[in-house]
């Protein structure tokens, strides 16, 4: 099949676009307010994109509680979203109003940041502290506001519970990180293989 993206015209029950850029990680997003009041999310448009400054990012589909922290008090925490904490991690996207703990919500405990003032979510495996750098407003090929912004931030601080580090590698498969694919689906990561780029 191939279908018009723009019109969106193609006619399957759900929206498959989701389900074809997949797996997307997941940043799982701890920030404050500028009371200091825990916020705490999931984002799965997120990723890294850059590795010395290590710069990663996330999308926010209009402008959500995590996005006004980050632009208000200028730093971020990315935990890992683990098979083990799943059920945490859905439970920190339900709409609370603003200000309302989701850390606490959850049942999860915040564990003081080194590099930023932004907890880390203490039972997540590995955590990215972060300062802000910049929102890139999204527009569509028409200059129309797609109504999303990319919030992207340096990587200052880097937790990894030394549980998941063997033989000085982290060995991915200890934290099962979870990632989104399309629909109500969700992939672990249980399983790896090596592939050697040519020349190296
Ligand atoms: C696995 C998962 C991934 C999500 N990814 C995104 C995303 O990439 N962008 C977005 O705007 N919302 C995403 N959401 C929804 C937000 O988590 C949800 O709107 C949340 O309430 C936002 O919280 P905040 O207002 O505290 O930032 C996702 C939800 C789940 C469960």
């Amino acid at each position: 099949m191939y279908y018009d993206a723009v019109t969106n015209q193609h006619g399957l029950p759900f929206d498959p676009f989701k389900a074809i850029v997949a797996p997307r990680p997941i940043g799982w997003i701890s920030s404050l307010d500028s009371t200091g009041r825990i916020n705490l999310a999931p984002y799965s448009y997120f990723n890294a994109f850059s590795n010395r400054p290590n710069i990663v990012g996330f999308s926010t589909q209009g402008r959500k509680d995590s996005i006004a922290n980050i632009e208000e008090t200028r730093e971020f925490v990315c935990n890992l979203a683990t098979m083990n904490l799943m059920k945490e991690m859905n439970s920190t996207s339900a709409s609370l109003p603003h200000g309302h703990d989701e850390m606490a919500h959850a049942g999860l405990t915040a564990a003081p940041g080194v590099s930023v003032s932004v907890p880390r979510v203490a039972e997540s495996p590995a955590a990215l502290e972060c300062v802000y750098l910049q929102t890139v407003d999204l527009f569509d090929k028409d200059g129309k506001p797609a109504n999303a912004w990319l919030v992207l931030g340096q990587v200052t601080g880097v937790y990894i519970d030394d549980a998941i580090i063997e033989d000085g590698i982290v060995n991915i498969t200890k934290a099962r990180p979870v990632s989104r694919l399309g629909y109500q689906d969700y992939a672990v990561i249980d399983e790896v293989f090596q592939l050697v780029r040519p020349g190296s």
